[in-house]
């Protein structure tokens, strides 16, 4: 009988008795220790390197011989000319214990590694792919038992790998017999892990050992845009983003009238999918360019959407939608493939997945934020806001969720403002006004200077100053009004009223000019009183959106707010605050958690039991219809003044004194605005 030897992993810190001879990667394997490995203990991979650790472990009680692994053999003597070995690694399935030892596991041969993310706010993704590379020996056929090479291979499968229940489709079938002729007997596959019940797919196959390397897509379709991360499904790395205009702009700005586009124009929801679907193909092709890579090395897909969205993409029409009770198709998470989406410059076997929706008005994007931000999990009360075109709410601690979604419209991201724009070089980002003077000096973006810095002028010489993004324009409204330019129900003052001329008659109303550019062929940017009504009618809906969830919740403060959508990482808290776009709040309590949605994808994407997770989730989030509620119509009223007509905010009442002053005379007030507009 051989000696048994103590082997304690790090860092998992797990421990068991071994016989002499056996491989590290079998000691791992039966402790659950989590080591890579995609040949099997071939030698051939080299993912399941280790670093055995000699000398004194006083933590453990141990004293690590420098015999304690088998000697350096030939095949990690073969692997090291060839490839390389880092000093100090063995190959896993290859070392055998002989004496106790302390092996570590370094990252990189590490299955489920955590993704760490840039951002400290955000969360750690395990690596858990629903796709994954096995390296297989295939029986050769023989005469005398009569076998499929697809049954041999499925055999293998399930003999090296426990992988059971597979399946392929034809393209598979197709190179089978070549590729194992060519590879000997040995191939790589790609399996597909579906759901439960789903079994096993088999998307691609090489022969031999490959390290061909699988990506796939987390696409956060959004209203007004559509942005993809391509990611390496080994280890969750994102190789390219990239960002397109939703193509379906040119049939209505907002969800309610792209609905309305298809009620009116037989084959309109036709004609808004086949625009979509293009676009992601296109975007896909864009990334993969990026990234170096082929795009039918994308094998995944994984989409978050609003319901709208959700169903043009789908190619279901989306009239349901667009009336009460605003029934979806489906609300379940769905597994497609590339080719039910038509997406025919990805892989042709690629696998999708979409995240379930929560309710007609609330879809798989706000599944996503919850995926992300995990709301139901924290201990504090959590106000999450998504900001777009259709905001996203999102109101719970670990007893209950809320959910709703409002119609914000596209202000926020810089449209239907009249020196609006979206954010890109040369929009003005961050503003500050001079309490003396009322003179605003601003950031654009791509210039870290400000505007009233000498060097400026040179620094912005080439992108120029074109106009205000949305975080610019919730900074700009904000300062206004700490400074007196505009009052609490929203109206710019005259050049009396505001004690400056920047403020100038523009029809029946004042407009305030902020920069003029005209003398070197620039463009005059100016915020009008039409723009304040945009802003005032967009952060109504979205504070109206936020109250209703805390009435629900019975509270009239929140613990905490995350500022979540694409621009969200951008937007100011205290001017967010200002404008009463968020509720009463400490500042240091609201953060911003950027794409929070494309976040959501990309986990779903990365591991498998997230999607399990969020799909049980959904079905505990309570959904509010904004469209129903009577209270939702108080609090949009109340809202529209800047903060709010009767709320106090009292934590912002410490921080800044807003001037009390009205600028309505009586003649000509612009209230028209006021009426809130349903979007969607
Ligand atoms: Fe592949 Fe060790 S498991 S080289």
């Amino acid at each position: 009988m051989p000696e048994d030897a103590l082997v304690i992993f790090t860092p998992s810190g797990k421990r068991g008795r071994f016989a002499t001879g056996t491989p590290v990667l079998t000691a791992a394997r039966q402790l659950g220790v989590d080591l890579d490995s995609v040949c099997g203990g071939r030698g051939i991979c080299s993912k399941c390197q280790v670093s055995p650790g000699y000398g004194e472990f006083p933590k453990h009680g141990l004293t690590v011989a420098r015999d304690a692994l088998s000697e350096w053999n030939s095949v990690e003597e073969r692997y090291d000319q060839k490839r390389g070995l880092k000093k100090g690694r063995r190959l896993g399935c290859q070392a055998t214990i002989q004496r106790d030892i302390v092996i570590d596991v370094p990252a990189e041969s590490q299955v489920h590694k955590q993704v760490v993310r840039k951002a400290a706010a955000e969360r750690d993704i395990v690596m858990d792919p629903a796709t994954r590379l096995y390296y297989v020996e295939v029986q050769e056929p023989d005469m005398h038992e009569p076998s499929g090479d697809f049954e041999r291979l499925a055999d293998a499968l399930r003999d090296q790998w426990d992988v059971e229940d597979v399946t392929a489709g034809l393209a598979v079938l197709r190179k089978l017999q070549p590729v194992l002729r060519k590879g000997n007997w040995t191939a790589t596959v790609a399996v597909h892990r579906g759901h439960d019940s789903e079994g096993h797919r088999i998307l691609d196959i090489w022969p031999g050992y490959s390290e061909d390397r699988l990506y796939g897509l987390a696409i956060d379709l959004g209203s007004t845009t559509v942005a993809a991360h391509l990611c390496d499904l080994r280890n969750g790395e994102v190789k390219a983003s990239a960002g397109v205009m939703n193509p379906q702009i040119r049939f209505g700005e907002d969800l309610m009238s792209r609905v309305s586009y298809s009620m009116m124009n037989e084959g309109g929801d036709v004609e808004m999918t086949k625009a979509v679907r293009e676009a992601i193909d296109t975007l896909a092709i864009e990334v993969a360019g990026e990234a170096e890579i082929d795009p039918k090395q994308i094998v995944e897909c994984v989409f978050v959407c609003n319901p709208v969205m959700h169903h043009l993409l789908l190619g279901i029409d989306p009239f349901e939608l667009g009336q009460a009770p605003f029934a979806l198709a489906t609300s379940n998470a769905l597994n497609l493939t590339g080719a039910d989406l038509s997406l025919g410059s990805i892989h042709g076997d690629a696998q999708v997945y979409i995240l379930p929706c929560i309710a007609g008005h609330v879809g798989a994007d706000a599944a996503a934020v919850a995926l992300s931000e995990e709301p139901n999990k924290s201990k504090d009360l959590v106000l999450v806001v998504d900001v777009g075109t259709n905001a996203e709410i999102i109101l719970g601690n670990e007893e209950k969720v809320l959910a709703c979604s409002s119609p914000t419209g596209p202000a926020f991201e810089g449209a239907q403002i009249s020196s609006g724009q979206r954010a890109a070089p040369g929009a003005i980002e961050r503003v500050e006004i001079d309490p003396a003077t009322k003179a605003p000096r601003f950031k654009v973006i791509g210039c870290d200077l400000w505007s009233d810095d000498p060097e400026f002028a040179d620094a912005t010489a080439a992108t120029g100053i074109t106009g205000i993004c949305g975080s610019g324009i919730i900074e700009m409204v904000a300062e206004m009004r700490i400074h007196g330019i505009v009052d609490g129900p929203g109206l710019i003052g005259s050049p009396e009223q505001t004690g400056t001329d920047r403020c100038f008659m523009d029809g029946r109303t004042y407009s305030y000019l902020v920069w003029d550019g005209t003398e070197d062929g620039g463009p005059k940017i100016t915020v009008t009183n039409r723009d304040i009504r945009e802003i005032q009618m967009a952060k109504a809906a979205l504070y109206s959106g936020a109250r209703l969830l805390m009435d629900k919740f019975e509270v009239d403060t929140v613990d905490r707010v995350v500022l979540a959508g694409a621009f969200g990482a951008h937007i100011s808290p205290k001017h967010a605050m200002v404008l009463g776009m968020i509720p009463d709040c400490e500042l240091d309590k609201v953060t911003s958690a950027g794409n929070a949605a494309g976040t959501g994808a990309r986990i779903a994407l990365l591991n498998i039991a997230a999607r399990a997770e969020i799909e049980e989730t959904v079905h505990k989030i309570h959904k509010i219809e904004t469209a129903v509620e009577p209270r939702f119509q108080e609090h949009f009223v109340n809202a529209s003044n800047i903060p709010n007509a009767v709320e106090p905010f009292p934590i912002l009442g410490t921080i800044v004194t807003l001037p009390t002053a009205t600028f309505n005379t009586g003649d000509g007030d612009d209230t028209g605005g006021r009426r809130r507009r349903r979007r969607a």
